[in-house]
């Protein structure tokens, strides 16, 4: 049996991880934190079985020996700080994605996880998602060919979140669409083509709708519990496009939390000069076999990607082998993020 602490009961613990860790065998649940006991009260009342305690102070948990590993959970400003506490105090780490704001603070954390010799797992669950796995698998086995273009759309159509709090307010978040939701497309990508490294990139993000949040129209907004439209800030982009050359495939997007059109698109295209496939994010992903032109759409069983997620993390914790979400491995999206914003900012392509 693992003994974890979950640090932040919101929407991604209710959504994803208390569910799956309720599917979990060998995992107990000693602390579930939150700033506002209310919130990890409501797991405790749901899943008895599972959560000891409820506590406010997440070094509590930290200070407690029999606790081997934490989930942080909390908002992205506060990944950095929780996980560095955790690994400081010995204990391994499964931290939601982003990483945390920046690239900078991200090999920060890194680098104190190979100092403390701990496991630090990053939330890129998509990694678990079996459409993903098949198709890296068949881009190994050569069924793509040489990939020589991928391309993303991450389009909602008014999804700007929590307006005027810590989404969309850089300086907690550290960006709008691209690290909240393009985070998710570009690991998928540079994972799958076999951990990509990037060359350059250019890109333009804009903060169009909400410039006034008050007259910002939309039918129901998520992390509604955390918008600020009276006093809060949007400082982020609510539309990013651009163009990333990697030492594999190149790559180009569009995304959008919000925009003038109602048609959410939310794809990859991988085009390979023998096949191509469109991955529907989330969901099942169609091939072309460029020699027959026929189309397959490979049918399986989808397992829930957080519980297989989260089944990893515990492994590496009995095992003391990283998983294939390890830190290590998502520095390159945390470094591409940070050179589209930078690119949008200069207005000028960066180079590597
Ligand atoms: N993997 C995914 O697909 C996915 C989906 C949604 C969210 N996320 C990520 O999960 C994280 C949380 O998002 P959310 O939507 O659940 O946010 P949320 O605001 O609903 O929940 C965060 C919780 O953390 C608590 N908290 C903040 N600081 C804390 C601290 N120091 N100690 C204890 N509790 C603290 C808050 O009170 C809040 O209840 C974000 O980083 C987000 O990017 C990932």
């Amino acid at each position: 049996m693992v003994t974890i602490a979950v640090i932040g009961c919101g929407r991604i613990a209710k959504n994803a991880h208390f569910p799956a860790l309720a599917t979990l065998k060998n995992v107990k649940v000693k602390y579930a934190c939150d700033l506002i006991i209310e919130k990890a009260n409501k797991f405790k009342e749901k899943y008895p079985e599972l959560i000891e305690q409820t506590i406010t102070d997440y070094k509590v948990a930290l200070e407690d020996s029999e606790v081997q590993g934490v989930l942080v959970l909390t908002p992205n400003y506060a990944h950095y700080t929780v996980t560095m506490d955790a690994l400081k105090a010995g204990k391994h780490v499964l931290c939601e994605k982003p990483v945390t704001i920046n690239y900078d603070l991200s090999v920060k954390m890194a680098d104190e996880a190979k100092k403390q010799g701990k496991i630090l797992s990053i939330g890129v669950c998509n990694r678990f998602n079996k459409s993903v796995e098949m198709i890296k698998d068949w881009i190994e086995q050569g069924k793509f060919g040489n990939i020589y273009h991928v391309y993303c759309s991450f389009r909602g159509f008014r999804n700007i979140p929590g307006l005027g709090g810590d989404f969309t307010t850089k300086s907690q978040s550290g960006g709008g669409v691209l690290i909240d939701w393009g985070v998710h497309f570009f690991d998928i990508i540079l994972y799958v083509l076999g951990g990509a490294k990037i060359k350059n990139v250019t890109c333009d993000a804009y903060c169009e709708l909400a410039k006034d949040m008050k007259s910002y129209k939309y039918k129901s907004m998520w992390a509604e519990d955390t918008s600020n439209i009276e006093n809060g800030t949007n400082d982020v982009d609510d539309f990013i496009s651009g163009y990333v050359r990697t030492d594999k495939a190149s790559i180009s997007f569009n995304g959008a939390w919000a925009q003038n059109i109602n048609k959410p698109e939310m794809f990859i295209d991988f085009l390979g000069d023998k096949g191509g496939a469109r991955l529907n994010y989330g969901g099942n992903f169609e091939f072309l076999d460029g020699s027959t032109l026929e189309t397959e759409i490979p049918e399986f069983d989808i397992p829930n990607m957080w519980g297989c997620q989260d089944q990893a993390f515990i492994d590496s914790i009995e095992t003391g082998v990283q998983s294939k979400n390890n830190i290590d491995s998502v520095l390159e999206t945390m470094k591409l993020l940070d050179a589209l914003y930078v690119s949008s900012d200069k207005k000028e392509e960066i180079k590597f």
